[in-house]
């Protein structure tokens, strides 16, 4: 046998057993998207290096360590060098609004999107080379109410999922007005005590100061006494975060005062924020964060339009999620045709009119091989219960699905009541089975049909 190819370092597959809890987290998203009344919004996987050197900044460390660059087989040197896979969609989405003269329609603009990012970090426990994120924007917005609607929205994204303990970390680092003198507060600082600092936080220094407080092995006595960006706010900054606290206390979003939240990339403005589960600081990342931007449209060839929104990390969303030993149900019931009926086109039929009636069908499960996990035996067990028939089971680990058709657990489906369309249907009786349950089942059998005598 040739050796076998692995995915590559920091990437995962999502293997059928995965699939619940991501249909899971992806229909909250969408649902909670629908509910805000957001617009879908898609951009390319990857843009022009360019894109993000400008938006995120050069120093950010998606852009200086963790760009991921694409080239094209063919083409020039220079266009080969020219693109990079996203590492975020924010810089995307207001690419797309410059370029499609989105601030012309009625505003402010409420997007969002679910997509694959890619940074290439050293992987770790939650982090990875290949990600996903859902990602909410409103461009046009001057705040803060729409900062307190969305930092509202990415915790009740939370809550609905079940996940608990989840606080927001909140800070407001100023405006283009008022940021200035707080880099100087932080250069007089942290300048004074260089030998304290790590060698990237020295380097952090003379780049971007702010990013020093975002240095994970920032001297613990030193990063308390840093000088904090609330107290640097221009009048304007500071009325613009005192009424979001008070906007967030009347919502009763969780939230905590982090001074050392600076947010890594570049392009934000006064609100940052990021979600944690409470306790769980030091030892996980963020499973989610944003803020807001108002110089970036600008920044990227547009308006001065001010904008707001936030990422988050779906595969650390979930970790945090199997952390609390949160269960997703099982997603769409299985149905599966069953027959001693020879003619396949038959079956096929019954099939198709079940299907019509918004049930989920396949072929009966093959025999699971010895040693593999139990529900691939039990659903093979349900998928094929011949109704009426006396074929023994195929594995004496299965259970015997339930006989009885008016199983009160398993009541037969009002769907299926279907009414023939144009041609003529055999009859499909419908055998109520209790397996092909549990929580690793990529599917529930609620039953097996097989078409008339
Ligand atoms: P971010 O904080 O870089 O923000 O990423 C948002 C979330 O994506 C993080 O909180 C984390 O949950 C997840 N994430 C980031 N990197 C990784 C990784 N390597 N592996 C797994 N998960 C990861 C942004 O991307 C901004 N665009 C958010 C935003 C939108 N700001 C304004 N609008």
């Amino acid at each position: 046998m040739a050796n076998p190819i692995t995915a590559p370092r920091g990437t995962r597959d999502l293997l059928p057993e995965d699939g619940p809890v991501w249909d899971r987290v992806e229909e909250v998203a969408r649902d909670l998207s629908r509910r805000y009344a957001l617009a879908r919004i898609g951009t390319p996987l990857f843009e022009r290096v360019e894109l993000f050197a400008r938006g995120l900044g050069e120093s950010s460390d998606a852009v200086e360590k963790e760009m991921f660059r694409v080239s094209g087989a063919r083409g020039s040197e220079e266009e080969r060098a020219e693109w990079a896979l996203r590492p975020e969609p924010t810089a995307g989405i207001v690419r797309a609004y410059v370029e499609h003269g989105m601030h012309v329609r009625p505003g402010p603009l409420r997007l969002w999107m679910i997509g694959p990012m890619f940074r290439y970090a050293r992987p770790q426990a939650g982090r990875y080379r290949e990600f996903r994120q859902w990602d909410v924007e409103v461009i046009g917005d001057p705040g803060p109410m729409v900062d307190a609607e969305l930092l509202e929205l990415g915790a009740r994204f939370y809550h609905e999922l079940g996940l608990a303990d989840v606080v927001a970390h909140l800070n407001s680092i100023g405006d283009a007005k008022c940021r200035p003198a707080y880099r100087d507060a932080l250069v007089d600082y942290f300048g004074a005590h260089e030998d304290r600092l790590t060698d990237d936080s020295r380097r952090r220094l003379r780049i971007n100061p702010l990013r020093v407080l975002d240095d994970k092995a920032l001297d613990v006595e030193l990063a308390a006494g840093a000088p904090r960006a609330i107290e640097h706010l221009c009048d304007e900054c500071r009325a613009h975060f005192d009424l979001l606290r008070e906007l967030l206390d009347t919502l009763g979003v969780n939230h905590v005062i982090d001074h050392r939240l600076v947010r890594g990339l570049d392009y934000y403005t006064r609100t940052s924020f990021e979600y944690y589960v409470a306790g769980r600081e030091g030892q996980q990342e963020a499973i989610g964060g944003g803020g807001r931007y108002d110089g970036l449209v600008e920044l990227l060839g547009g308006r001065p339009t001010p904008g707001i929104g936030f990422g988050i990390g779906l595969d650390r969303t979930i970790l945090a999620l199997e952390e609390q030993s949160i269960v997703t149900p099982d997603s769409e019931p299985l149905v599966a045709i069953v027959s001693s009926e020879p003619d396949f086109a038959r079956r096929l039929e019954v099939a198709g009119r079940l299907r019509d009636a918004g049930l989920a069908v396949r072929r009966p499960l093959r025999r699971a091989r010895a040693g593999r996990s139990s529900w691939v035996a039990t659903a093979w067990s349900c998928a094929t219960w011949p109704v009426g028939s006396n074929v023994s089971y195929p594995s004496t680990s299965c259970r015997a699905p339930s006989g009885n058709r008016g199983d009160p657990a398993h009541p037969l489906p009002s769907q299926v009541q279907w009414r023939p369309r144009s041609v003529p249907t055999p009859a499909v009786s419908w055998a109520p089975a209790r397996s092909g349950r549990g929580s690793r089942s990529p599917a529930g059998c609620i039953g097996a049909a097989t078409t008339g005598t």
